[in-house]
């Protein structure tokens, strides 16, 4: 996939841009947010983590740093360039046949909410795969309204802003979203398909790959642990 841009995925500015539109220059910048303390609260110390759609590392550093082992996956190999402390493993995540499971496997940054459907099984069908029995899924999920009253902007910790443009239906169920980044020397701007999902469309697609939501760790239901149905006796 490298090289090549998924449908209706396009990112402008400086640097090399990932076939989802994301700039890596940009990633290499931007703060992480609380997501390792959510994830850390959510699964057991020193846990093996398969991270999928890792980037530059943003999320896999502080992980390693509080004692996780983590290997980082994205179909990027610009982005895994940056990782540090993980192994890597680059390739679309739909394909991934690593042969190995476990503990914890994630999936962050809104990935479930990919336009394409097939893409949306193929992803969740790469988290059970890679889990083990007794291991977990954690899942990143939009926010509700997050395609409404547009543009909306917030700063970015240590400088800078982050605006959604706007979010305009393409097709039934599938929206294109369109994001600026701006610094005061470098503008980035990104656009991406999604396909908001209700909680009871998102545990029916879990539900059809064979995993169960087992908590909603968020107050705004954004992160989710889901674990393998138990089948049989
Ligand atoms: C929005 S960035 C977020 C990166 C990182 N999770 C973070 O929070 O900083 C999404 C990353 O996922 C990768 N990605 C998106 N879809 C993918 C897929 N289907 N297979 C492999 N990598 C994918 C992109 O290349 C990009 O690096």
């Amino acid at each position: 996939m490298s090289g090549q841009v998924r449908e209706g995925h396009q990112g402008t500015g400086p640097g090399a841009i990932t076939p989802d539109g994301c700039a890596v220059e940009l990633y290499e910048r931007l703060p992480v947010g609380d997501e390792p303390d959510v994830i850390e609260r959510a699964v057991p110390a020193r846990a093996r983590i398969l991270e999928l759609g890792s980037g530059v590392g943003r999320v896999t550093h502080p992980l390693v740093e509080r004692g996780f082992t983590v290997t980082a996956v994205d179909e990027s190999p610009q982005m895994l360039d940056r990782v540090r402390g993980a192994r890597t493993v680059c390739g679309p995540i739909e394909e991934l046949e690593l042969g190995e499971r476990f503990d914890v496997v994630l999936l962050g940054s809104f990935l479930v909410h990919t336009g394409d459907p097939r893409v949306r099984r193929g992803l969740l069908r790469a988290c059970r795969h890679h889990v083990a029995d007794d291991g977990c899924v954690l899942i990143q999920r939009e926010a509700a309204g997050r395609h409404e009253n547009l543009p909306q902007e917030r700063e970015i910790a240590g400088g800078g802003l982050v605006r959604v443009v706007s979010s305009e239906p393409v097709r039934p169920g599938v929206r294109s979203v369109h994001v600026e980044y701006v610094f005061p020397d470098v503008r980035w701007t990104q656009t991406f398909r999604s396909r908001p999902l209700t909680t009871e469309a998102f545990e029916d697609a879990l539900a059809e790959a064979g995993l169960t939501v087992d908590a909603y760790l968020t107050e705004d239901r954004t992160w989710v642990r889901a674990v393998p149905v138990r089948t049989g006796r």
